[in-house]
């Protein structure tokens, strides 16, 4: 397979190609042509006949893309880093509970470009299954929208919409599994043959035994297992997740055709960001736990160049929940360094933040951070505090080993303090998917209950109160500030949104409390963002006031990297970035009490006069209780 011959597939489906497009075109194949191939030799003995399908598929959907996005494409070639600029800011929310429907949104714009956002993940809202459907993440339809929603015209619609506000739109693939109601889980069911090959599916239990004495449990408590019997199916079939989830066999080549057809279709429709939700889990291994194979970076890498030549204003963004050692192969090592996708979420952060507020004790958050791999400087992380799932305690053995404690029972105090059970404790939430098995508890509650101001209103202590905001502000200063990728606020966190409880009357929620972070957004409580003194006021602005800083900080561009710089006091926590315009040092104070500047760390890097680019005044004398510094030597 060569250049032109692929090209001569892709240009078949495109009836007229002037000289200028056929040249743009022809450039990107030359470029990208080669990764594709390696990427698809890597796991499909038939690669060059999948190839020349790869053509068919890209120039198909590209015969409909519509003017505006090849402008897009245009102009991302030539920005290829659009998505690591300090400005870009993500808002994540669920479409019904931000605004009712995709009209809805439309017109919440305003209250996003108020906050900051240039980038909108609206959670699943393709056609799932009735019933239980794991808040959207077993799609019965990836070509249809919810109806309570919309329609794709409305999608369409508002991705018009938010691309004129300068806002992108990211959505959730789902690619590991599809609903059980989805067409080829029926077809599947019906007994055709080419659409059961689209399933790992078994006559008994002999290899689902074999593979389920490695397999770990993602859901023990509702869903045990991986494997589910399917009367009409007459078979086991490999559900990682819930059993009305069905994995997909990405080794079928028509499984690699049919969703990279659907990527660059709704591509055409205006989705700019896919979220590639549980990329971990989809390729199997006997003997493994069957996450992060190989194979998945190779088909990221194949998927990837395809969509590049496509769709070239796309970006991936890989939901891989692992351990730093292998989430760094998400944004590329080895071969495929570089080549696979562009963002990938950054749990470690998260959890840090978490496991420092709560012991107050910032050594091993700069230890995990010291020992974090480097990723390529061409991607960029998703920085978050809270989003849509639990959390789950993943501190490292050797991490928490280096600074003299116990993982296990490190593990086992953030479980218990954030289900406000550990003595002293101002967190609210509630333990998720205990495992008595592995003693893994992980625990759902919004950011607001989990950094106590749930309680502390409760309480009717206004000094409680004032400490519960100052937490959250600095647990955002952080991760807003990290600056190695996007910051993505979770909705409802810039009003502290508390602990929904009611979530247990609704029949497909009560067996999942994941649902108690998963409020409706109260528009009555955001009214009061405009009146100085009130909660919603002072989060809302303090949150605004970090976003605002961080677009005009070039030192936070996402291609330049962050590192943590050992301090002698336990309670802070400074992450210095180099950069050509001068070093920036963040300073963020983990404790309650009142702490002296590092003096030394600041001198040592060349900060004699540290002005803070957050309040944009030099630096005060001391550090508050939960104080964050962005400090630069000179204003900039
Ligand atoms: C991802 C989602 C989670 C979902 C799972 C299965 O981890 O974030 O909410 O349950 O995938 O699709």
């Amino acid at each position: 397979m060569d250049d032109q011959l692929f090209f001569r597939g892709l240009a078949s489906q495109i009836e007229a190609l002037d000289k200028y497009r056929s040249a743009d075109l022809q450039a990107r194949i030359q470029r990208y042509l080669p990764e594709l191939l390696e990427g698809l030799q890597a796991v499909y003995p038939e690669a060059p006949l999948v190839a020349e399908r790869v053509a068919r598929v890209i120039g198909k959907n590209l015969a409909e893309r519509p003017p505006d996005l090849q402008a897009l494409d245009l102009l991302r070639i030539h920005t290829p880093d659009w998505f690591q600029k300090p400005h870009m800011h993500g808002y994540i929310a669920y479409t019904e509970r931000f605004a009712e429907n995709l009209r809805g949104v439309a017109e919440r714009i305003p209250y996003l470009k108020e906050l900051g956002i240039r980038y909108l993940h609206l959670m699943p809202l393709l056609l799932p299954r009735e019933g239980e459907n794991d808040g959207g993440y077993a799609v019965a339809d990836y070509r249809r929208v919810r109806p309570d929603l919309g329609t794709m015209d409305d999608l369409e619609a508002l991705c018009a919409r938010l691309r004129q506000e300068g806002l992108s739109l990211c959505l959730d693939l789902v690619l590991n599994h599809v609903a059980r109601e989805h067409p080829w889980a029926l077809a599947a069911r019906q007994g055709d043959p080419h659409y059961r090959a689209y399933f790992y599916i078994y006559p008994d239990r002999t290899i689902p035994d074999a593979f389920e004495r490695t397999l770990p449990e993602v859901f023990p408590d509702f869903a045990p297992g991986n494997f589910t019997w399917d009367d009409e199916l007459g078979g086991w079939v490999w559900t990682t997740f819930n059993r009305w989830q069905w994995d997909v066999n990405w080794g079928n080549p028509e499984v690699f055709l049919e969703y990279l057809d659907l990527i660059l279709w709704l591509a055409n429709k205006g989705v700019e960001v896919f979220r590639l939700d549980a990329i971990a889990f989809t390729w199997k291994r006997l003997g493994t736990h069957c996450q992060n194979q190989p194979e998945v970076h190779a088909l990221t890498q194949a998927m990837r160049a395809a969509v590049r030549i496509g769709a070239p204003a796309v970006a991936f963004k890989a939901e891989a929940i692992v351990a730093p050692e292998d989430l760094i192969a998400y944004l590329g090592t080895g071969r495929h360094y570089g080549k696979v996708s562009e963002l990938a979420y950054h749990n470690t952060l998260m959890v840090q933040i978490w496991s420092s507020l709560a012991s107050r004790d910032t050594r091993l958050f700069t230890q995990a951070l010291q020992r974090f791999p480097q990723k390529p400087p061409t991607t960029a992380w998703a920085t978050y505090l809270r989003c849509h799932d639990d959390i789950g305690w993943a501190i490292s053995d050797t991490d928490a080993a280096a600074v003299g404690l116990d993982g296990a029972a490190h593990r086992r105090f953030l479980a218990d303090f954030y289900q406000g059970d550990f003595p002293g404790s101002f967190a609210r939430g509630m333990p998720f998917q205990e495992n008595p098995l592995t003693g893994d508890r992980r625990t759902s509650g919004s950011a607001a209950s989990l950094a106590g101001l749930e309680a502390a209103l409760e309480s009717g202590n206004p000094r409680l109160v004032h400490l519960a905001i100052e937490r959250l502000l600095l647990a955002h200063a952080v991760f807003i500030g990290y600056g190695e990728g996007i910051p993505l606020i979770y909705m409802g966190d810039e009003l502290g949104l508390l602990n929904d409880y009611n979530y247990t009357e609704e029949p497909a929620h009560k067996g999942d409390n994941r649902w108690l972070h998963r409020p409706r957004m109260d528009w009555a409580k955001a009214e009061r963002r405009h009146q100085e003194g009130t909660v919603e006021h002072r989060l809302f602005h303090g949150i605004k006031g970090l976003l605002e800083a961080r677009a005009r900080i070039p030192q936070l561009h996402a291609a330049f990297p962050t590192r943590p710089l050992w301090q002698p006091n336990p309670h802070l926590l400074v992450l210095r970035r180099a950069h050509p315009e001068g070093t920036l040092v963040q300073v963020y104070n983990f404790s309650e009490q009142d702490q002296a500047l590092p003096w030394e760390t600041l001198q040592a890097e060349g900060i004699v006069q540290p002005f803070d680019q957050i309040t944009l005044a030099p630096a005060p004398a001391y550090l508050w209780p939960y104080a964050r510094l962005w400090l630069t030597q000179h204003r900039l």
